[in-house]
């Protein structure tokens, strides 16, 4: 085991894949490869393994851990195009395929600009080699639209007050740094969060996290991807960190079991819902105190499986 990430729910997770020899497994976030090494082992050295990541260090160190496995693809690209990067390999139907979403806990510790506990460079970029840094958001964005953000993808109440906290303080100085934009929040809203156990900047930063790596639009549309790929009985397994991710997951699945997501008023469906699958976890999996107490990191984590008909 490597210290880059501990594998949250792995047992519980590989084993909803139910894996047959011969299989093709997708893994949509390899991180540091610790639920893929479980899917190959089951493999045992049958079918393959195909893993995305859309961060080079996690490709970097899943290959090394992986290494004595031949039956493996790797592939550093966002989930998002999971379709079309398997139809480039000629494959258009798979047998199972797992979500563990968010970041590891090698992002989080490692200079990334993702952890508000220590002073790293604003960054929070997943792929380093795209797109726009959350300095360069939380800089330019609109007062109102940070606003937005923040309540929509933080879900923090007090978001115009957070907001209002962060166009004052950079009228005066960039924000550069992961620690002064977590000692705006926490001056601006600390009171409020005096009696919870987290930090009052956890929502404001997760709101930035998921805006800068567009990461709500990735799962919607790769969830309804997989699902459409899987072979009859075939797997989706899916890892969630926070209501929003969840809210995606469920939905996503009840419309894939037949449930119609018409507005009441409309007299018939329009929305083509059709039982594809059947929804294994009528609850989520959660993981044991004892994986709590191990791994705190998998506190909020919810599993949830379907099975294509
Ligand atoms: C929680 S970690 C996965 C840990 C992994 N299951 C393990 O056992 O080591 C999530 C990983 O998914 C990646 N990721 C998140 N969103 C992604 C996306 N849209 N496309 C590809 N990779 C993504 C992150 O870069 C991160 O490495």
């Amino acid at each position: 085991m490597t210290n880059y990430h501990k594998s949250v729910l792995l047992e519980e997770a590989v084993s909803s894949l139910d894996i047959k020899p011969g299989s093709v497994i997708v893994d949509a976030t390899l991180g540091g490869g610790g639920h893929s090494e479980e899917i190959l082992k089951k493999l045992n050295g049958t079918g393959m393994l195909i893993g995305f990541d859309r961060d080079l260090d996690a490709i970097n160190e899943a290959t090394k851990r992986l290494d004595a496995y031949s039956n493996k693809i790797l592939i550093n690209s966002n989930f998002l195009y999971l379709k079309e990067k398997l139809k480039e390999m000629n494959i258009d139907s798979i047998d199972g395929i797992l979500f563990d979403l968010g970041v590891s806990s090698y992002q989080l510790d490692a200079d990334r600009g993702f952890s508000f506990l220590r002073d790293e460079v604003l960054d929070m970029r997943m792929d380093r080699e795209s797109g726009k840094t959350a300095a360069a958001y939380v800089n330019n964005l609109e007062e109102e639209e940070l606003a937005n953000i923040i309540y929509n993808y933080g879900e923090e109440r007090l978001s115009r007050r957070v907001a209002r906290a962060i166009v004052d303080a950079r009228s005066k100085e960039y924000i550069n740094s992961t620690k002064q934009l977590a000692d705006i929040v926490a001056q601006k809203i600390g009171w409020a969060y005096s009696k919870l156990n987290i930090h009052p900047a956890t929502r404001t930063f997760q709101a930035i996290r998921i805006l800068v790596n567009d990461e709500l639009k990735a799962i919607e549309v790769a969830l309804q991807d997989a699902i459409d790929i899987l072979k009859p009985n075939g797997k989706i397994v899916v890892i969630s960190f926070h209501s929003l991710e969840d809210r995606i997951v469920k939905r996503t699945f009840q419309f894939n079991a037949g449930r119609c997501k018409c507005p009441n008023k409309i007299p018939i469906c329009i929305c083509g819902a059709k039982e594809v699958i059947d929804i294994e976890t009528k609850k989520p999996i959660t993981p044991s105190d004892e994986e709590i107490s191990d791994n705190s990191r998998s506190r909020s984590s919810k599993l949830r499986v379907g099975r294509k008909l």
